[in-house]
């Protein structure tokens, strides 16, 4: 399987951490094409838990080359961040490469991410405040800095001080005081110093690998319904999270691609702001987020959760044509005496089989549920299709029918062997 895709089929941590380490055992090559450190991979194996945020998850395997792609924001102090606490806990980080295309996310995209958010009042988004939309704002716009503009010190000032002038007026609207362009340059070329083993032109490795037969994992991060194009607009990242905008990323042309992987949570979650038709605002998805720790990895918030939305997700696999799905922590739906799956909405009386585009039409939608029974058999130990109860297996099966992909891997537990794999 050379090249293998892995993106979420939901609103994100559907624990593509866990997956991608799995895949990442065999693989020769990591790339994460896009997003930044909005993103939070965890990871559990036998040196330990980790949350990545930029570096790939891949680098637990200490074989393959892991690169940051161009399609990334790169936040370099919090890239130096990670590195140390990788470091500190002796994982090693030598094969990490970072695109010198990829663009870097500056102190006044963070200030404006949080400015402008707040100024939306009761249509904030929510976002991570990582200053991911304002870095791929000034990429459109071309007035982005990038990781390979770090290589050269005068040109990165003279760089900078252009921008900050062209954004005086943007960020004096937002209220946002105007940083000193050598106070910036300072810290960041410090950053540059720390990262200079890692920055690559890493396209031809990329070429290479691929053209050799290498084994490509090609890493999603945050998810289908947080896409630019695909997602629940405007409550989305800046990024094109989809099989494709990955591909695209991480420089991979889409011949390439021999298996794109879908991952779902057994249930549904979500954080931040935006339309989630599933949601439970009781005390079944109290539950939910209480027996899955259900926090987010970047911020810490409190996700919303909910039962498994099928016509959200089946919009995801058709999008991304999924050629198999990878279900995650089915293990936290022991012990629910029934199970809700949503297989329609209703909307003003009418039944829609299909997912809105339009938020305002998807606010108004009212799930249509088909029941499971339940089982009490705790999965942890299940390593193979038969150790799963029947109930279970009937809940995948159907999941399997509505997103019309076939189910490969069943999470049953945190840790990478915790797996069951069909
Ligand atoms: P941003 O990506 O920080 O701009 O945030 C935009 C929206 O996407 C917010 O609702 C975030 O909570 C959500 N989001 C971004 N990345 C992730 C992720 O990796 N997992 C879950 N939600 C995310």
């Amino acid at each position: 399987m050379p090249v293998t895709a892995v993106v979420g089929g939901h609103w994100g941590d559907e624990g593509k951490g866990k997956v991608i380490n799995l895949l990442a055992r065999d693989a020769d090559l990591v790339i994460r094409g896009h997003g930044g450190a909005n993103a939070g991979h965890t990871v559990v194996n036998e040196q330990g838990r980790f949350a990545v945020h930029l570096v790939p998850a891949g680098i637990f395997n200490p074989r393959a080359l892991c690169i940051i792609g161009p399609g990334v924001a790169v936040h370099p102090g919090l890239l130096v961040q990670e590195l140390d606490e990788l470091g500190a806990r002796e994982i090693d980080v030598s094969g990490l490469r970072v695109s010198t295309a990829a663009h870097l996310v500056m102190p006044y995209h963070q200030m404006l991410d949080r400015a402008e958010d707040d100024a939306r009042e009761e249509r904030r988004l929510g976002t991570t405040g990582r200053g991911i939309g304002p870095t791929y704002v000034d990429k459109s716009r071309r007035v982005g800095l990038r990781v390979g503009d770090l290589l050269d010190a005068r040109s990165f000032r003279e760089k900078l001080q252009f921008v900050l002038d062209r954004k005086a007026h943007e960020l004096a609207a937002v209220g946002v005081r105007r940083p000193e362009a050598h106070q910036v340059a300072d810290e960041y070329l410090t950053y540059a110093e720390r990262l200079l083993p890692y920055i690559a032109e890493t396209q031809p490795m990329v070429d290479e690998a691929v053209a050799r037969g290498r084994q490509v994992v090609l890493e999603g991060a945050h998810a289908t319904l947080l896409d630019l194009d695909h997602g629940t607009y405007p409550y989305v990242t800046s990024s094109s999270c989809t099989v494709a905008g990955l591909l695209h990323g991480s420089g991979v042309g889409p011949r390439r691609l021999t298996r794109g992987i879908g991952v779902y949570k057994a249930y549904c979650s979500r954080v931040g702001e935006g339309p989630f038709p599933t949601e439970l605002d009781n005390e079944l998805g109290e539950r939910i987020r209480t027996v899955g720790h259900e926090y987010g990895t970047t911020t810490g918030r409190p996700r919303r959760c909910g039962w498994f939305d099928a016509i959200a997700g089946r919009h995801s696999s058709r999008v991304n044509a999924f050629d198999g799905i990878a279900l995650t922590r089915l293990d936290l739906l022991t012990g629910f005496a029934e199970l809700q799956v949503c297989v329609a909405y209703e909307v003003e009386g009418q039944r829609l089989e299909y997912f809105p585009s339009q938020v305002e039409t998807l606010e108004r939608c009212r799930p249509v549920y088909e029941t499971f029974a339940g089982w009490d058999e705790p999965l942890g130990g299940a390593r193979g299709w038969h150790d799963l109860p029947a109930n279970a297996q009937a809940y995948v099966r159907r999941l399997e029918v509505l997103l019309e992909a076939p189910v490969q891997l069943i999470g049953v537990g945190e840790a990478r062997e915790e797996i069951v794999q069909l």
